[in-house]
């Protein structure tokens, strides 16, 4: 299918980083020429060093390779420190709260906050480098502060999503082994309190590691207090210095865990390094935000996913941007809450998710005419596929049909974006993440890591190691070698396959087709669909379960579970379906939070098995879908099965 293409402005382009295609191409041969050249002087003009690397890239015990070995810095040095001397009174964070309250933070103001809260974590709590802090915190200006005081330390942060429940805390925190956490009262979110320690309150019942709970308060909502364990950060940060030595890290020292969901049911804990990640981090804002001295750029990601981590606190910090930071949702109150914030802090990068660009339009087609957008440059879109109706929308109502649009791919194990328009030079089609970033060598293959011709779906991989590639599972060497390296072979080695299906159009550009595993992408949160069955399962009642996704309007992907009964309703304790449907939502609720909740729920008397047992997921896909089922089904142990099931599917 022939896309339309969409040229860059002329205009914008003459002052891009990147100003052309000869350019992009220039530097992607340069990268092939000589790899480690290319990213060894990247390092050495990027980043400070407190002492220089010796080796750019050892890979001699790939899959766990090692980048600008040798080397010591300190992250929050390079996002904070080397900015003062040019930019102490310029803005790192323009924070505004759900009701609209607002903070600037400073440069300056930035470096005493994360050195007394570094000093806090380090003389009050006794955290130490390499010790674990699990910080689940709303978007308020302390979660970034808390990060970069962990960074500042050398302790390594875990940020769990303030969404998840006490369970999925506690199996985060327990993973990591975690010695504090930090967190809040509670926020606000469309105008009202919610709640956060409450939730650590109950994740931390019973045996645990965490020794120091550290809460800052936002909402004031009373909340218990465990004396000895718990301590208020509004109290002790006034005793803290301004001052805190930055410790020297190893380029390779762990800088945070994030989990994420992989396709069986116990999350990933995956590690990301100092430097290669800061400065993958730094580089893809300049080139794929180009973000300009005096620019405001807002990402309306939450910090608890990679997004935020990377493009509201690492990335634009790095490079000393100004980063707005944004408590409450773009829908409330109205409509047009996002879009006159754009006008307000006339914001010049705005990055989002599809998702919320759908809700975004169906809420207000013409709402973005209202405000005057005309400070906006580049628009970016993250976490899932842009289907070219809303990427039209966000193209014509929102850019004024002069943004391009960078529809960045990449994922919590890449750190940064690693494909992606370049504003200034790629022509965009919608829909289409384009190209590989510069020293980025992402292929489309087969298992044995032959290239795919145009058109033909295949496995993206990434077939070198790029700087801020994940480093490791935390504590599952195995399953880090197997759940990345397992899949695709090349050349006799395994090379990293991110999971996603993908193709090459007539130009070469990479459209992205979605998860080829047991993975769903529900409004961009990667959900493991083990994990939510894992959550169902934990009913009483429930003999066996199998989830998968269906397409959504608004959220991509929707949840959509086939459940088996031990019992009919009659045997069973409950008085009808609804009411079981409402208990298993409050299972998952109560195992992971809010965010999987399930959108259709079936009750099947079986599932289609093959003869080894064996859940034929495939056919559960296409009949939730609504779509004929083309696989044969005559190997199942009981065909008649998915003629039973389609009839109960509305
Ligand atoms: C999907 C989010 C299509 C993909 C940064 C990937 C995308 C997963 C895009 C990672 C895009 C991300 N187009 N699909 N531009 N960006 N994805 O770890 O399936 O939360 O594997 O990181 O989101 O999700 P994660």
């Amino acid at each position: 299918m022939i896309k339309e293409v969409f040229k860059p402005n002329p205009e914008f382009a003459k002052n891009a980083r990147i100003k052309n295609m000869c350019e992009y191409q220039a530097l992607q041969d340069a990268a092939i020429r000589d790899y480690e050249g290319f990213w060894g002087s990247y390092a050495k003009e990027k980043l400070d060093w407190v002492e220089p690397f010796h080796t750019v890239l050892d890979e001699s015990n790939f899959p766990f390779v090692k980048w600008f070995e040798g080397g010591k810095l300190n992250v929050s040095t390079q996002c904070i420190d080397r900015h003062l001397d040019s930019r102490k009174n310029k803005a790192a964070i323009l924070f505004e709260g759900d009701r609209g309250d607002k903070q600037t933070i400073t440069y300056l103001d930035l470096y005493y906050n994360v050195n007394r809260f570094a000093n806090l974590l380090k003389n009050e709590f006794g955290v130490k480098k390499g010790d674990r802090v699990v910080i689940y915190m709303p978007m308020i200006p302390e979660a970034a502060y808390a990060m970069l005081a962990c960074a500042r330390i050398g302790a390594i942060h875990s940020i769990v999503f303030g969404g998840f429940s006490a369970e999925a805390l506690k199996d985060r925190i327990e993973d990591a082994d975690a010695k504090v956490v930090i967190t809040a009262d509670g926020a606000y979110r469309k105008d009202k309190p919610y709640m956060l320690k409450p939730v650590v309150d109950e994740a931390l019942n019973g045996k645990t590691s965490v020794e120091r709970v550290l809460v800052v308060e936002r909402n004031n909502e009373e909340v218990n207090w465990v004396e000895g364990r718990d301590f208020s950060y509004n109290e002790l940060i006034k005793k803290q210095s301004n001052e805190c030595e930055a410790e020297a890290m190893d380029a390779e020292d762990p800088l945070f865990l994030l989990y994420t969901s992989g396709s069986t049911g116990k999350p990933k804990g995956v590690q990301h390094n100092q430097a290669g990640y800061i400065l993958w981090a730094q580089m893809t804002m300049e080139w794929v935000f180009d973000v300009k001295e005096n620019d405001t750029y807002w990402c309306t990601a939450d910090i608890g996913w990679i997004t935020g981590h990377t493009y509201i606190v690492y990335g634009p910090l790095s490079m000393g941007a100004t980063t707005v930071m944004f408590e409450g949702v773009p829908t409330y109150p109205d409509a047009g809450r996002a879009w006159k914030m754009v006008q307000d802090y006339k914001v010049n990068q705005f990055y989002t998710a599809p998702t919320a660009i759908r809700v975004l339009h169906k809420m207000g087609e013409h709402e973005p005419l209202k405000y005057d957008l005309s400070s906006l440059k580049v628009l970016g879109t993250v976490g899932e596929p842009i289907d070219p109706s809303a990427w039209k929308w966000y193209y014509e109502e929102v850019g004024g049909s002069r943004c391009p649009i960078v529809d960045t791919y990449w994922q919590t194990e890449t750190g940064g974006h690693v494909i992606s328009p370049l504003p200034g030079a790629t022509p965009i089609k919608p829909g289409c993440a384009t190209l590989p970033l510069p020293g980025i060598i992402a292929e489309i293959v087969d298992k044995d890591g032959n290239k795919k011709e145009h058109d033909e779906t295949g496995l993206l991989c990434i077939t070198r190691p790029w700087p801020s590639m994940i480093r490791g599972i935390w504590g599952d060497k195995e399953r880090f070698i197997k759940s990345y390296f397992g899949d695709v072979k090349q050349n006799g080695r395994g090379v990293y396959f991110t999971g996603d299906g993908a193709l090459y159009d007539e130009d070469g550009y990479i459209t992205i087709t979605g998860r080829t595993d047991d993975v769903i992408n529900v409004s961009g949160h990667r959900m493991g669909t083990a994990e939510v069955e894992a959550a169902l399962a934990k009913e009483d009642e429930v003999a066996e379960v199998a989830v998968v996704g269906k397409p959504h309007p608004i959220k991509g992907e929707g949840i959509f579970a086939y459940v088996v009964m031990k019992h009919s309703l009659k045997d069973s304790r409950f008085e009808s379906y609804e009411a079981i449907e409402k208990e298993l939502n409050e299972m998952i609720k109560k195992e992971i939070g809010n965010i999987a909740l399930c959108d259709d729920i079936v009750f099947v008397p079986g599932l289609p098995k093959t003869r080894s047992g064996k859940i034929m997921r495939r056919i559960l896909r296409s009949i939730a879908k609504g779509e004929e089922i083309t696989q044969d089904i005559s190997t199942l142990e009981d065909p008649s099965i998915v003629a039973t099931i389609k009839s109960l599917v509305k």
